[in-house]
């Protein structure tokens, strides 16, 4: 069994998640941060790659929920690159990184799953963290994890927050980056709806199979 797969995103109106050397901007309105957070609160897990850990040092929790309360915290880290100091790595709520089984790396606040030889396995990997108690996880970036994700056939909801702003530059990381295609005609999406929050538009899609 595998949990239910929601990847979330915001983006420039061009297309962009971040600035074309990596650091964060900020796309959402205030109404689509407190939608966010809602859908952070309805996740059993917070799913990011290492990429986005080393450029935004995020917490990934919702202020005001306790340790046991938060979405487990998971980090697809092949090499151990995260650092010590990470705030994913802080006591506001359980943390899993997952790192190949060659990787020796281990964090002491942190349960360490050690999964395939020279990628991350999604489908195993997504049967354990079920197992856990993982029911429901949410995809939060960045653009490679969100790619590795859609070619392994993962994802069962796309949501992506279109800001009002242009931000540029051939090199800004992409909702859906990595190398190669995602698949030969495209991934097929269904529009759910779609919603002005603020400045933007929230666009809700389920992906077709
Ligand atoms: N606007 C938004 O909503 C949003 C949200 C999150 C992040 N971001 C932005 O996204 C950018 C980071 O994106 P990114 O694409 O550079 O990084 P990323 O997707 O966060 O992390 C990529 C790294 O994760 C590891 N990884 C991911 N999938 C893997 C798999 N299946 N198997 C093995 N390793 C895997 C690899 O680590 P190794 O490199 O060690 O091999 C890979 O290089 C930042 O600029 C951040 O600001 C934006």
């Amino acid at each position: 069994m595998k949990p239910y797969i929601q990847v979330n995103c915001a983006m420039s109106a061009d297309g962009k998640i971040a600035g074309d050397d990596r650091t964060q901007v900020t796309i959402s309105s205030p109404e689509d941060k407190e939608r966010v957070k809602r859908l952070r609160k309805d996740s059993d897990g917070i799913l990011v790659g290492v990429g986005t850990v080393t450029a935004d040092n995020p917490h990934l929790t919702v202020k005001g929920l306790g340790y046991d309360e938060n979405p487990v915290r998971i980090v697809l880290d092949p090499r151990g690159r995260t650092p010590d100091s990470a705030l994913v790595l802080d006591n506001r709520a359980p943390t899993v990184i997952v790192t190949l089984e060659s990787c020796e790396k281990t964090w002491p606040d942190a349960t360490v799953i050690r999964i395939g030889r020279e990628t991350i396995d999604l489908e195993p990997l997504m049967d354990k963290l079920y197992a856990m108690g993982i029911k429901t996880l949410m995809v939060e970036g960045g653009g490679e994890t969100i790619s590795a994700f859609f070619k392994a056939n993962l994802v069962n909801r796309y949501t992506v927050y279109v800001g009002n702003l242009l931000i540029g530059g051939k090199d800004a990381p992409t909702p859906a980056d990595g190398k190669g295609w995602l698949a030969a005609d495209g991934i097929k999406l269904t529009l759910n709806c779609f919603e002005r929050l603020g400045d933007g538009v929230l666009l809700d899609y389920t992906v077709s199979r």
